[in-house]
């Protein structure tokens, strides 16, 4: 068999978040280091030009051309690279070929999903082609949800070192964030959105928190759920809904599940925002879950989510701006409890917007982590978390270079 030209391709450079990954790309790697990489997409037109803004030499990073319905040319794209990364979304619509491509022809994957029923459909359509090829494919390698995974991770390295066990209970709270939102995050949203308002089935695999877990895996344990204004008097403060925690959440308890149940067979955790103390932090909570549940249902609304699609979100392409990015940041907390009460306290920082000056920069270095050190690692195929792939590698990666921080808080 011929040897890939590339080690890494990005498929959908020309998106939003694909264009901050590509900028990050040449500063990190250059165009003529260990990591040989080329840009994809399905206009050769935008794509030369952002090759351009960026001033890199057409010879140096070459344009790979596929639409994500074509087979046969993803089946060129993977047989010419080791890893894809795709920022082809919303994936539900787009990405199911590109998955079934990489799992056939043994080419390891990863992308920025937070679709949870299309994760699962992926697991179940192609699990057993990417065992026989060995290709490794890993969704959610973006703000959802590598810090919730990574963060989790960490933390009951720390409390297995600190106290011989992992910690029963795991709970993360989102204390600070500025960002925003992009056109194919908005896209993905509503798309999950209105697919369950369409089908019940999907509605109950959604509330499932096992629902991307192995076949079968079904702890008896009730899992927390913030999903109303609440006292949270671990932390001393308000905590409202987080919406990404329907992912994270999800991804947290398939790492667990893949790993022999590392974390223990009792393990639970719940994600929430923190909202402040007193009557001024329960007015905000109050807010903050009205105003989503609003969301929620104007969604799943037709008159209303096109109006939402046509007035109030960001088009595809469109997000925040440069210095928008730029002044972004994310701080999340996170409180383990062991079954016998002892306490650890661990933070996870990055700098820039969460979800794209961030998410760019886990991307491109969980794909770095799939090139460069995991091309012989002897990890099998198959779908993977970030957690259970990646672990410390990554970790150790992004806090050198990607402007995230893991720490122990000590009391
Ligand atoms: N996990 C996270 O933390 C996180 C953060 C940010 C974004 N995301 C997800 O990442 C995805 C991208 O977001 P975004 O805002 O960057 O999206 P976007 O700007 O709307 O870009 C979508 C991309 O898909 C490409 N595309 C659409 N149809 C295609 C087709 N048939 N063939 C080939 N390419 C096609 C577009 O190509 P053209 O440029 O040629 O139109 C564009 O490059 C979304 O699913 C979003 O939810 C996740």
């Amino acid at each position: 068999m011929k040897t890939p030209s590339h080690d890494l391709i990005v498929f959908g450079a020309t998106s939003f978040v694909g264009q901050i990954l590509t900028r990050y790309l040449a500063e990190q790697f250059g165009t003529h280091g260990p990591l040989k990489w080329a840009i994809a997409g399905r206009s050769e037109a935008k794509l030369a030009a952002l090759r351009n803004s960026l001033g890199l030499a057409a010879g140096k990073v070459p344009l790979v051309l596929a639409d994500a319905a074509d087979e046969a040319a993803l089946q060129r794209l993977c047989r010419d690279t080791r890893v894809v990364i795709s920022t082809v979304g919303p994936y539900a619509l787009y990405g199911e070929p590109l998955v079934k491509v990489c799992a056939e022809t043994g080419t390891d994957y990863c992308d920025l999903t937070g679709e949870v029923q299309w994760i699962r459909r992926m697991i179940q359509g192609y699990e057993a082609s990417a065992r026989k090829s060995g290709a490794r494919i890993v969704h959610c390698c973006g703000f959802d949800s590598i810090p919730s995974d990574l963060g989790v991770h960490f933390l009951q390295q720390q409390a297995r070192q600190r106290f011989g066990e992992p910690c029963t209970t795991v709970k993360m709270r989102v204390k600070g964030a500025r960002g925003g939102f992009s056109g194919g995050t908005a896209a993905s949203l509503i798309n999950v959105v209105k697919e369950a308002s369409a089908n019940p089935a999907l509605r109950k695999e959604l509330a499932n928190p096992y629902s991307i877990c192995p076949e079968g895996y079904a702890p008896a344990v009730r899992q927390p759920n913030v999903k109303s204004a609440e006292y949270d008097a671990d932390f001393g403060a308000w905590v409202a809904p987080f919406v990404m925690s329907a992912i994270n959440t999800r991804i947290v308890q398939r790492s667990n599940a893949l790993s022999k149940q590392a974390y223990g067979k009792d393990f639970r955790y719940d994600e929430a925002m923190l909202m402040g103390r007193g009557l001024k932090g329960r007015a905000a909570a109050t807010g903050l879950a009205l105003g989503l549940g609003g969301f929620m249902v104007a969604s799943a609304l037709p008159p209303t989510r096109w109006a939402l699609e046509r007035f109030v979100l960001p088009a595809p392409g469109e997000g925040p701006s440069a210095d928008d990015q730029r002044n972004g940041f994310f701080d999340l907390r996170f409180l383990g409890t062991t079954a016998d009460g002892r306490k650890l306290r661990v933070k996870v920082t990055g700098d820039r917007d969460p979800g794209y000056g961030s998410t760019a920069k886990m991307l491109g270095q969980a794909g770095a982590c799939l090139a460069l050190d995991f091309a012989e690692s002897g990890r099998k195929g198959g779908f993977w978390t970030p957690a259970t792939m990646f672990g410390d590698a990554l970790i150790e990666r992004l806090v050198q270079h990607a402007g995230l921080t893991f720490d122990v808080i000590e009391d």
